[in-house]
């Protein structure tokens, strides 16, 4: 077997916008193809590691700061690692790249008209009501990645079209193997794409 490179793949954009659907998207396809992942999540990591912060940019600081060190841990011990943070400064997820090394920074994207529909978590609508006090997006800063290796939009793609650019995208670089036929040659992200939704139409997956 070929030897893993770690990598943080740096989910970053507004609540709601697809962090971390497609890095659970990701999280099965990854562990099929014999990697380690280790999945690390905002919602999540706030209820231990970082559950004394709030929501300043103080606090965002900190929170950011922790689970760079511990992405960084993860990634030089050769983990692929699916972070999914708002993380809307700028600066700090400059310092988390500079910090990890290889680092894959995904910028889900979506529009605030969307975002403001779906309202998942009914969040929006609580801090349009002035009833969460700095909300990213709406009464908090959002500073957008000017680089990022990966753009998605969420509000114009579906979670798989999403997802395939991200897989590709490590593909490409080296991140994960190509799935090989029996030729030897690879599949393709749209031919593997296919084969998993029928094998998900089948009940499969
Ligand atoms: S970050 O800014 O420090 O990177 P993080 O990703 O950990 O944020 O947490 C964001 C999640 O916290 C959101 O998805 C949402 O569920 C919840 N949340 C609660 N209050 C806020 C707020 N004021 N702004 C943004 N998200 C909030």
């Amino acid at each position: 077997m070929t030897s893993q490179k770690g990598v943080t793949v740096w989910f970053t954009g507004l609540s709601g916008a697809g962090k971390t659907a497609i890095a659970r998207y990701l999280e099965p396809i990854l562990r099929e193809r014999g990697l380690k992942v280790e999945r690390l999540d905002g919602d999540v990591v706030r209820q231990s590691l970082t559950r004394d912060l709030g929501f300043s940019k103080e606090d965002r600081d900190k929170n950011i700061e922790r689970v760079t060190f511990v992405a960084k841990l993860l990634t030089r011990n050769d983990v692929l690692v699916l972070l999914s943070f708002i993380s809307p400064y700028r600066v700090m997820r400059d310092h988390a790249r500079d910090e990890i090394g290889n680092f894959v920074e995904v910028y889900c994207y979506c529009t605030l008209e969307a975002l403001m529909e779906r309202d998942v978590k009914g969040l929006y609508k609580k801090a349009i009501a002035g009833e969460i006090p700095n909300f990213t997006g709406i009464s908090d800063p959002y500073e957008e990645p000017l680089n990022p290796e990966v753009r998605i939009d969420s509000s114009t793609e579906t979670l798989e079209e999403s997802a395939a650019k991200v897989l590709a995208y490590l593909e490409e670089h080296g991140y994960v193997p190509p799935v090989p036929k029996l030729d030897g040659s690879t599949y393709t992200v749209e031919e593997e794409q296919l084969i998993e939704e029928r094998l998900g139409a089948l009940g499969y997956l």
